[in-house]
């Protein structure tokens, strides 16, 4: 037999000796350079669809595509120079201006910590669900309580929206906690080799413990240090036991040790030792330490007794200090703290509970169920009232002025501004007033860490790093100081993150991902079946009103299943495998920068279990190619022209795919996620 002739070249400065006939994509393959590509497949020999394999070779004034273009004697190819790179992206955003697809649910995008919801409630719906907390968990390891207080951003963004109500998200992220719990099923966690590095954690709350969680699954020693008697941070002392039972937040906190996490309790920065000290003790130390001092009034007679911070009221009532309110308690403020204070008030045997605030309910920032559950309990809302003076007998409150307000103009968050209307005011005699209006974090102890005019803690927006080298902070402690629960700890794993490229010499830097979105209407889903969403059960309010036990009753897992069956499953199938969205990220390609029309978009089944979705299709041919040259069937092929060609059955010939082999060779080529194998 013939030696082929050999051929050398140089390609990105090494040089390459092949076969000729090469293409110089093999030939940058046989050198170890990936060259990115959507069309090509060795099988099938050249085609030059899709343009992304494009290169520049030296001296030849077109780019070539490198799946097609043949090697030469001498050729200097560069597959990464800046020309090379501009004409790939360029392919790229044509491709992607003409794709229409989700690559996550958009209840994961607007999860500030990404939980990936999608899947769990996928595998929820399966039955799965010691599954579905496993996938939880690869976010933060606190389900039970999360799902029970999150106010769960992502149901706002629920497709399922655009049908009739949205996913119970976060009350299925409980009860697959709660579930496997009970089973005792749950998935271990993998730990690590020890990596010999020690982490301090100021802080047991949410992102306290989610960055311990991470770090110690990470192979590091962590100890996390906590001012209270227990673990928990805000979730046990600033959420009453009615919402989030204590026996059960200790379940997820006793796992994290579980995992070898040191718990050090009634341990504070500046009383038990001092900042600098504490640095010297570890190799990286996270400060989490919280928001633990509630904001003032500023109104005249705020010092009177009987004035409560509405966390210090509510941390006293967990604590069993049964502080004394009297029988006529006010509450001043409109978010969460201000319905778990009047709503614990009711507990704590207070006989009349007002809730003065500045706007309408319709401006509330708590979340509506919170507000109704309260009306059911006897609360009594006293809308577009703002405290003026809080009047006060021998030292002790004995009612409220109340300056009487009105909606005025729209303030810059959309929201229309309280002013006061001029000499109306308003007289209610009281017991105790509780200021629930805000928190903030407390500095003292931290004179080292440099402060934002806030007063919180200074850290970089993206790794949570602080100007002090292996010290990090996030959570409601930092920047813009106080948030949701879920916001602290999507802090904690990009500090998580930081902190363990840190050890490892590192340096940790976030990108925000390119991805593909959709936009939709209610119109994209008229013909899908209303199915109203499942209702959590819960305690009569005359009777719930009595005591601290739980309100709602949770699900049973016949009605879990049933609810997470509602899920539209948003998001790609193909996500991590799909080619088109690789390449974009790599490139940095903008999906939307060339968008126009898109293609005629279909989802159809036509083929035995491949379900087609033109939406996301970029005509690259392969599967055309593959069932006629590979699977040797030919069942497809591009129909029409222009503009409006699409795949289809080949000569729209339903019959022709009664002889589809199903062998999913169309579908494990396709690099996008246009053919998915259902069934
Ligand atoms: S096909 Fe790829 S780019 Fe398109 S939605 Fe799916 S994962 Fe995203
Ligand atoms: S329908 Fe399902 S996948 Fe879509 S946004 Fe809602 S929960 Fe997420
Ligand atoms: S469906 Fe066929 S033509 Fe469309 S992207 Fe997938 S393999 Fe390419
Ligand atoms: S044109 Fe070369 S891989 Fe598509």
């Amino acid at each position: 037999m013939e030696t082929p002739e050999l051929i050398t070249l140089e390609i990105d400065g090494q040089s390459v000796s092949v076969p000729a006939g090469t293409t110089i994509f093999e030939a940058a393959k046989a050198a170890g350079i990936e060259i990115p590509n959507l069309c090509y497949l060795k099988e099938l020999g050249p085609y030059g669809a899709c343009g992304v394999c494009v290169v520049e070779v030296e001296n030849c004034p077109k780019m070539l595509r490198a799946c097609s273009a043949k090697v030469a004697p001498g050729m200097v190819v560069h597959t990464k120079s800046e020309k090379a790179l501009a004409t790939r992206k360029l392919a790229l955003e044509l491709l992607m201006g003409d794709h229409d697809g989700d690559c996550q649910g958009p209840c994961k995008l607007n999860c500030p910590a990404h939980t990936d919801c999608q899947k769990y409630v996928k595998e929820i719906a399966e039955g799965r669900f010691a599954d579905a907390v496993a996938t939880i968990k690869e976010t933060f390891p606190l389900p039970a309580a999360i799902g029970r207080v999150c106010p769960h951003p992502c149901e706002k963004a629920c497709r399922r929206n655009l049908v009739e109500e949205p996913i119970s998200i976060a009350q299925l992220k409980y009860f697959a906690a709660d579930q496997v719990r009970k089973d005792g099923n749950e998935h271990p966690i993998k730990v690590a080799a020890s990596t010999g590095k020690k982490v301090g954690i100021i802080g047991g709350g949410p992102a306290g413990l989610t960055a311990a969680f991470k770090l110690a699954q990470w192979g590091h020693a962590v100890t996390v240090y906590d001012q209270m008697p227990e673990m928990g941070g805000m979730l046990r002392y600033g959420i009453p036991e009615y919402r989030l039972p204590k026996a059960i937040l200790k379940a997820e906190t006793d796992a994290i040790a579980a995992l070898g996490v040191t718990f050090v309790n009634d341990f504070k920065i500046g009383r038990d030792a001092d900042f600098a000290k504490f640095r010297s003790w570890f190799d990286a130390v996270v400060v989490a330490n919280g928001a633990w001092k509630s904001t003032a009034m500023r109104v005249k007679g705020e010092e009177l007794q009987g004035v409560w911070g509405g966390i210090d009221f509510l941390r006293a009532v967990v604590t069993g200090e049964k502080p004394d309110i009297g029988e006529r308690v006010a509450i001043v403020g409109g978010g969460n703290t201000a319905m778990d204070a009047c709503r614990t008030a009711v507990r704590v045997g207070a006989k009349e509970v007002f809730v003065v605030y500045r706007r309408t309910r319709k401006e509330m920032p708590a979340e509506d169920i919170e507000i109704t559950e309260a009306e059911e309990e006897g609360v009594k809302f006293k809308f577009l009232y703002a405290p003026d003076e809080i009047l006060g007998k021998d030292g002790k409150v004995c009612g409220m002025r109340l300056q009487v307000m009105e909606l005025g103009e729209p303030d810059e968050r959309g929201r229309r501004k309280p002013v006061p209307v001029a000499g109306k005011f308003e007289e209610i005699a009281l017991d105790s007033v509780i200021a629930a209006i805000g928190q903030r974090n407390d500095p003292e102890g931290f004179a080292d860490l440099p402060q934002t005019p806030k007063g919180t803690i200074a850290a970089d927006e993206g790794n949570f790093s602080t100007t002090l080298p292996g010290v990090f902070a996030c959570g409601d402690t930092v920047n813009k100081g106080a948030g949701i629960a879920i916001g602290a700890i999507a802090q904690a794993n990009e500090a998580a993150l930081a902190v363990d490229a840190y050890l490892r010499g590192g340096e940790y830097k976030p990108v925000k991902p390119i991805l593909s979105e959709r936009e939709l209407t209610e119109k994209d889903f008229a013909d899908r079946p209303r199915i109203a969403r499942v209702k959590m059960p819960q305690r009569p309010p005359e009777e719930r009103r009595n005591d601290f036990k739980e309100v709602n009753l949770g699900l049973s897992p016949e009605a879990a299943q049933a609810e997470a069956k509602r899920c539209l499953e948003c998001g790609c199938h193909d996500f991590e495998d799909c080619k088109l969205i690789r390449y974009a990220n790599l490139l940095q390609a903008d999906c939307k920068r060339l968008h126009g029309d898109y293609h005629p978009g279909f989802v159809e089944q036509k083929l035995v279990t491949i379900e087609r979705n033109q939406r996301k299709c970029v005509l690259c041919n392969l599967c055309v190619r593959v069932c006629a040259n590979e699977a040797k069937q030919g069942l497809l092929g591009l129909v029409g022209r222009g503009f409006k060609t699409v795949i289809k059955p080949e000569f729209q010939n339903p019959g022709a795919t009664a002889v589809c082999k199903d062998c999913h060779l169309c579908a494990d080529n396709c690099p996008t996620g246009a053919l998915k194998v259902i069934g």
